[in-house]
C-alpha cells in the first residue's frame, strides 16, 4: 500500500485517510517500515488503550534514533551534505555541518557522556542557547539511551530547579549565557542559583563558553567543555526499544506545576519524520528553517528529529526574528536559500507590524512553502503572511498540534490541500480528530465543542513522568475513550477543523505556554497578597497578555511599587517569559459556590467590557463583581 510519500493530490489524501482509519495497523506498519532503519522489527504495531490511559508503539523492536538521523544518511553517501545550518544572533555568524560532521560531533559528546558516568536511562538537563552543542546534545543522549530533558533559555533559577528535581537528572550541560536581540541572558548564573536553592541529583555541571569574551564563575562541580570533549573517535551506537523513553519535556497545564511529557523513541521519530515529510513535502535539495528554539516542543520535533530523520538540510537560528532589522528572516532565507520556512504567528505579526518594506526589499525567491505553528493565526497575519511574505505563490501550512501530541495532527499537505485564513484544514491520515458537544456526545458533521483524539497515533506522550495517574486525569478521564486535546474546535460542512483555542487554564503569551496555577503560586509567595487569579487578555502582538488580579491582605498598600515586586518575584520563580503586563488590585475575586475561580468574568472584566458578562448567577458572592469594576475603572 501507499505510503505517506505518495500522496500527491486531494484525491490521494482522501483515499489514505479512509484506508488509514480502515487498517490502521497495517497503515502504521508501513509508515514505521518506511520512515526509519530499524534493528530488529516488532512483535506488534501498537497496543494501547483510552480506557486505562496505556499507549505503546512498536513492541519489541529496537532501532538507534542517533543512527537514523544521522549515521545512515552517512552510509546512504550523503555525507557531504549539510545538515545543519546554524546562523547566530549577529548577522555573519554562521557555521554549516554536513552530515559527516555531525555524526563526529555526536560521537564525541556520547563519548564524553559516557566518560562522565551517564549511562542508559539516565536523565541530563540541557539548558542552553539555541547553538548547534545543543543539538548535537540531545542527538548523543538519544544515541547512548539517556533521556534529555531541555529547558527554554527564559526560564528562571526556580524553574530549572523543579525541573531537574522531578526528573532526578545527573548532568545539566548549559553555557556561560547567550545573546537574544541585543539581551544578554547569563544561563551559568541561573543554574549555579538553582543548585543553591537544591538539586540534590546533579553531580556536575558541563558549561559550554560559547562566547568566548565573557566569563563564568568556576565552581568546584563544574567541568569545561572544551576540557571534557577529546577528538573524534567512533562511537557504536547501541540498539533500544522502540519503547525506551527519548525525552522529557516540561510543560504547562491547567493545575499545579509543569508536566514532565514523556516521549518515547521509535513512535516518535516515526511519527515526527513521517509527518514532517507529510506536511511539508520536503525535496532532498531543499532547505528548511524551523525559527523555533529548540527548549519548545517544535524545536524538537521539527527543527530536529524530524528533518534529520528524513535527511533535510536545517537551520539553526539563535536570535530574535527582528534582531537587527525587522529583515532578519528574510536575508537569513536569502543567504541560505531557504524553500521552507515554519515560524510562529506572533513572529509573524510583529513582523507585519513594522511594515512591508523590510519584507519586499528581499528576494525570498526560493520560498516554496511557509508555515505557522504555536497558537490561532489571525486571518489578517495569514493573509500578510501570504501575500507580502510569500507573494500569493507559496502555500501556508497552519499546523495544529501540542507538546502531548509529539508532532502535528492536523495541517494542509502544502501544495495540496486548499487552505483559507485561520483554518487548520484536515487531519493526517491516521488521526481521527471528533467533536465533543456540551452534553458528551461526538458530533457528527459539522459543529463546535471539545476537541479530542479518537485513537492513538505513534508520537503521542506515553506519560507524565513520574506520575501515571495525572496522566490518566489528565487527557483520558474526561471524555472516555478518547484523548483530550483541551482545545476547542469547530468542523465545517466541508470536514476542515477551525482551531478555537484553549478551554482550559493554559494560556499562550507569543506562543508559549503558561499555566495559570504556576504564575498564581508564584504571587502568593508575597506576604502581602492573599489571593491572585491570571488571565490571558487578548493582545494584537502576542496573541494573549498575561494579565493578574490580586488581592492583597487588609492594610496592604496597592501600590506600583507593590505591582513591580510581584513582577519581579513571578520572574523570579517561573521566568521573564511570564511577566505580566498588567497587575488589577481588587477587594475579592470572583468564584463559584464550589471555589472555582470565574477567569471567563475576569477576562472581560480586565478590559472593561461591562456590558455582557455571561451567565453569573453560579457565582458565590455576586457583589463582588461591583466591586472589582470599580477597582479596574479607578485603576492608572
Ligand atoms: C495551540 C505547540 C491554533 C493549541 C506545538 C494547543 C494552536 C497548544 C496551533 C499547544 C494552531 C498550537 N492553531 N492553535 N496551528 N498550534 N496551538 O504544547 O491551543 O506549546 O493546545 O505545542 O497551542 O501548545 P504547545
Amino acid at each position: 500500500m501507499t505510503t505517506s510519500i505518495q500522496i500527491k493530490s486531494l484525491d490521494d489524501y482522501q483515499r489514505v485517510y479512509r484506508y488509514s482509519l480502515e487498517k490502521n495497523e497495517e497503515f502504521w506498519d508501513n509508515i514505521a517500515k518506511n520512515q526509519l532503519h530499524w534493528r530488529k522489527p516488532w512483535s506488534r504495531v501498537s497496543q494501547c488503550d483510552y480506557l486505562t490511559g496505556h499507549v505503546s508503539w512498536y513492541l519489541g523492536a529496537e532501532l538507534n534514533v542517533a543512527e537514523n538521523c544521522v549515521d545512515r544518511h552517512v552510509h546512504a553517501g550523503k555525507g557531504s551534505k549539510k545538515a545543519l545550518i546554524w546562523v547566530g544572533n549577529e548577522p555573519g555568524e554562521e557555521k554549516t555541518f554536513t552530515f559527516q560532521q555531525v555524526y563526529e560531533e555526536v560521537c564525541r559528546i556520547a563519548h564524553a557522556l559516557e566518560a562522565l558516568g551517564i549511562k542508559k536511562g539516565d536523565r541530563v538537563g540541557l539548558y542552553l542557547p539555541n547553538i548547534p552543542e545543543l543539538a548535537f546534545s540531545m542527538l548523543a543522549c538519544a544515541r547512548i539511551g539517556a533521556i534529555h530533558s531541555v529547558i527554554f533559555g527564559g526560564f528562571s533559577a526556580h524553574s530549572i530547579q523543579s525541573r531537574m528535581n522531578d526528573c532526578g537528572a545527573k548532568l545539566i550541560i548549559t553555557s556561560n549565557g547567550v545573546y537574544r536581540g541585543e539581551k544578554w541572558i547569563d544561563l551559568k548564573t541561573n543554574v549555579d542559583e538553582a543548585i543553591a536553592i537544591g538539586c540534590s541529583t546533579i553531580a556536575n555541571v558541563l558549561v559550554i563558553p560559547h562566547r568566548s569574551q565573557s566569563r563564568w564563575e568556576r565552581q568546584l562541580r563544574d567541568l569545561n567543555w572544551n576540557e571534557v570533549l577529546q577528538p573524534f573517535k567512533p562511537h557504536t551506537a547501541p540498539s533500544h526499544l522502540s519503547e525506551d523513553p527519548l525525552f522529557i519535556l516540561y510543560t504547562s497545564g491547567s493545575t499545579g506545576k509543569p508536566k514532565g511529557v514523556l516521549h518515547t523513541m521509535g513512535g516518535y521519530l516515526t511519527y515526527t519524520s513521517y509527518s514532517h515529510q507529510l506536511v511539508f513535502q520536503p525535496q532532498d535539495s531543499d532547505v528548511y528553517f524551523c525559527t523555533a528554539d529548540l527548549g519548545w516542543i517544535t524545536g524538537h520535533s521539527y527543527l530536529l528529529y524530524g528533518p534529520l530523520a528524513n535527511g533535510v538540510t536545517t537551520v539553526m537560528y539563535e536570535g530574535v526574528p527582528q534582531y537587527p532589522t525587522a529583515s532578519r528572516l528574510w536575508e537569513i532565507t536569502d543567504q541560505h536559500s531557504v524553500n521552507i520556512l515554519y515560524t510562529a504567528p506572533t513572529a509573524i505579526r510583529t513582523l507585519a507590524s513594522l511594515g512591508d518594506e523590510p519584507v519586499v526589499k528581499t528576494s525570498r525567491k526560493t520560498l516554496r512553502t511557509l508555515g505557522t505553528v504555536g497558537e490561532p493565526i489571525n486571518p489578517e497575519a495569514w493573509r500578510w503572511y501570504s501575500s507580502v511574505v510569500g507573494e500569493d505563490r507559496c502555500p501556508i501550512v497552519d499546523t495544529w498540534w501540542q507538546t502531548e501530541t509529539g508532532g502535528i495532527l492536523i495541517s494542509p499537505l502544502a501544495g495540496i490541500t486548499p487552505t483559507q485564513p485561520g483554518c487548520a484544514t484536515l487531519p493526517l491520515p491516521g488521526i481521527e480528530p471528533k467533536i465533543i458537544n456540551e452534553s458528551g456526545e461526538a458530533l457528527k458533521g459539522d459543529g463546535q465543542g471539545a476537541l479530542v483524539i479518537a485513537r492513538s497515533w505513534p508520537g503521542q506522550m506515553r506519560g507524565v513522568y513520574g506520575d501515571p495517574e495525572k496522566f490518566f486525569d489528565t487527557y483520558f478521564r474526561q471524555y472516555p475513550g478518547n484523548y483530550s486535546t483541551g482545545d476547542g474546535a469547530r468542523r465545517d460542512s466541508e470536514n476542515n477543523y477551525w482551531i478555537l483555542g484553549r478551554m482550559d487554564d493554559v494560556i499562550k503569551i507569543s506562543g508559549h505556554r503558561l499555566g495559570t496555577a504556576e504564575i498564581e503560586s508564584a504571587c502568593v509567595l508575597h506576604s502581602d497578597v492573599v489571593e491572585s487569579a491570571a488571565i490571558g487578555v487578548h493582545d494584537d502582538i502576542t496573541g494573549e497578555a498575561l494579565h493578574l488580579f490580586v488581592v492583597v491582605k487588609s492594610g496592604a498598600p496597592e501600590t506600583p511599587d507593590l505591582a513591580k515586586a510581584l513582577i519581579q518575584l513571578i520572574r523570579k520563580e517561573v521566568g521573564p517569559l511570564a511577566s505580566p503586563k498588567k497587575i488589577h488590585f481588587v477587594p475579592g475575586l470572583p468564584k463559584t459556590r464550589s471555589g472555582k475561580i470565574m477567569r471567563r468574568i475576569l477576562k472581560k472584566l480586565a478590559v472593561q467590557e461591562f456590558s455582557d458578562l455571561g451567565d453569573i448567577s453560579t457565582l458565590a458572592e455576586p457583589s463582588v463583581i461591583e466591586l472589582i469594576k470599580k477597582a479596574v475603572i479607578t485603576e492608572r
